[in-house]
């Protein structure tokens, strides 16, 4: 049973009759500190139909409200706080995990509601770059944390496969490529060519202009021009879903930007209707509602369309395709003036669902406090860097558990898991510095640390033989009353973590239950034999079951040993 639930009932029949219960519950809060109560009901609100200060309130209503269920009930300033009687209520939080299991946490707001997700997004014939990796495991976080809450979710890899650095890459190409190479090593070659042309367009300004025609060619279907890009294509995307396929993270669509290519003129069309398009030295702009933004590029002077005009035809497509609800673009905060661009023309088009868009922003990777690139030859190549942690982790793993068996396959949920764990635990916007060591420790706030505790707890459920439904009775102790009233919180949290499109919420959360778990653990002895055990297994199999869901709506594994 849901504490808060128990809160608002009981402030509703004993004091606030005229409140509706949801009304109660929202309001009501969980202190930061947890010796200052379980959970807390601010006044203000009160204050201003009563018309007195909320800390008198307070301090009247604590005298009056009681419960079976409360130890303690005192006026904090402006808050009434509570104590749980944690014998009582814990059988309450933890009965009630035990019966939901993997469904503990599930909400149903999101009902009959679609999001869809723009993420990942790599370009092709370049590598798959942190930044890419980033919009990678945070759009599959934010969607399996929507999937939670019961909203259908369409993930779409917007792959970047059109624009003019494509006919940059064929001249190029055509020019120094050897096709034997570039089918050896597709996106190292490829990307070597891609720089050998800027290089030579620094001396030669000539070549800027082939690299247009050349774009041209492939936008007007040119056959020789269209082929190779295809087969860049090709190659770019198996190498793409090999990075896929480690991080465990599936598409519903692989609708690139060349998949708009005919679907431009539309857009091109309805602006020119509603007299949008202004021309601005050759090219064709929308010019800005907000003064402070530079007008929105549609087409440039030689005819070729661009980034924006793309995405512009992507969101007309995407809402009569899907009638998302919401539609979510994790994209690297440099992009932000492109997003404003493109939802400021839709609206200006008439469509306010334009309102329903929302850039999801987040930071870059720093490798000794400078960005990482994958130009300038500072290049990290990701599947090299998820190898090397896989490595990393097989040998911790070698190290503690020299028996385990199937260790390759642990080791691959480690050392993935904690790339995507230390991406996720960062508040998205902040920038984080990449450090496999850091990641990859089993203590500490990493995700090795998280399933390590997790194992720990299958494994003491395996050695008691538990394997006949357990039933908590109730615990008194301390220790175990505070891992109760982290595991309580969870539905709460995965609902903030959506508010919010912030994984980190949860990733925090599962490190704060981890700290709690294993100070039980460190205090207690869990297997003793005495008529406590069964609650204690029945606990710690409480503690798996969130821990587990945690880990799997971030997008990482929870091996049962390791
Ligand atoms: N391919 C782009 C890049 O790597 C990201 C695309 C983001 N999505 C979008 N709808 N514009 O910069």
């Amino acid at each position: 049973m849901d504490l808060k639930l128990i809160f608002a009932q009981e402030l509703k029949t004993q004091l606030l009759q005229d409140w509706s219960e949801k009304e109660l519950y929202d309001l009501i809060e969980t202190p930061k500190h947890s010796h200052l109560g379980d959970l807390a009901f601010p006044c203000f609100q009160l204050a201003k139909t009563m018309k007195k200060a909320p800390a008198q309130i307070a301090r009247e209503m604590a005298a009056e409200i009681t419960s079976p269920l409360f130890t303690k009930v005192e006026a904090v300033g402006p808050y009434i706080n509570i104590h749980f009687d944690g014998s009582k209520a814990g059988k309450e939080i933890v009965s009630g995990i035990l019966a939901k299991g993997k469904d503990y946490g599930t909400h149903t707001f999101g009902e009959n509601r679609t999001v869809v997700l723009d993420m990942s997004s790599p370009n092709i014939a370049k590598p798959f770059s942190m930044g890419h990796l980033r919009s990678t495991v945070i759009g599959n976080a934010i969607a399996t944390i929507a999937e939670k809450c019961g909203y259908r979710t369409e993930k779409i890899n917007y792959i970047g496969d059109w624009g003019t650095q494509f006919g940059k890459l064929i001249v190029a190409f055509k020019k120094w490529g050897d096709p034997d190479k570039v089918k050896e090593n597709p996106i190292a070659e490829l990307f070597i060519l891609y720089k050998k042309f800027h290089e030579e367009a620094e001396l030669d300004a000539s070549l800027e202009e082939e690299g247009r025609k050349a774009f041209k060619l492939l936008e007007d279907g040119d056959e020789e021009i269209t082929g190779l890009w295809r087969w860049f294509k090709d190659e770019s995307l198996q190498a793409f879903k090999t990075i896929y396929s480690l991080l465990g993270v599936e598409f519903d669509s692989y609708n690139g930007e060349a998949f708009f290519n005919d679907k431009m003129e539309e857009v091109v069309t309805l602006l020119k209707k509603q007299h949008l398009l202004e021309e601005s030295q050759g090219a064709q702009v929308v010019r800005m509602d907000d003064g402070n933004l530079p007008p929105c590029l549609i087409k440039k002077t030689d005819g070729a369309t661009l980034y924006a005009t793309r995405d512009l035809a992507a969101a007309l497509y995407r809402h009569r395709q899907y009638a998302f609800d919401e539609a979510l673009y994790i994209v690297g905060q440099e992009q932000t003036i492109h997003f404003q661009q493109v939802m400021n023309v839709l609206k200006k088009l008439g469509y306010n669902w334009a309102d329903e868009m929302k850039h999801i922003p987040f930071g870059l990777y720093l490798k000794d406090g400078k960005k990482m690139s994958t130009r300038k030859g500072r290049v990290i190549l990701l599947e090299e860097v998820l190898q090397e942690a896989i490595k990393m982790a097989e040998d911790n793993i070698k190290q503690k558990n020299p028996d385990l068996k199937d260790a390759y396959a642990v080791a691959r949920d480690v050392g993935v898991g904690a790339i995507i764990f230390h991406d996720l635990k960062n508040d998205r916007l902040n920038d984080i510095e990449f450090s496999l060591e850091h990641m990859l420790t089993f203590e500490g706030e990493t995700g090795p640390y998280i399933q390590y505790t997790y194992a720990r707890a299958q494994s003491l459920l395996r050695k008691a033989g538990q394997s006949e439904p357990l039933t908590f009775e109730g615990l008194e102790d301390a220790e175990s009353w505070d891992v109760i009233k982290q595991l309580r919180l969870f539905p709460e949290i995965i609902e903030k973590a959506w508010q919010h499109y912030a994984p980190s919420v949860i990733a925090k959360y599962l490190i704060a239950t981890s700290q709690s778990f294993n100070r039980y653990y460190a205090k207690t002895k869990i297997i003793s034999g005495d008529n406590q055990q069964h609650s204690r297994l029945a606990l710690v199999h409480a503690v798996g079951i969130v821990l587990a869901e945690g880990l799997r709506l971030l997008g990482t594994k929870s091996p049962a040993e390791m």
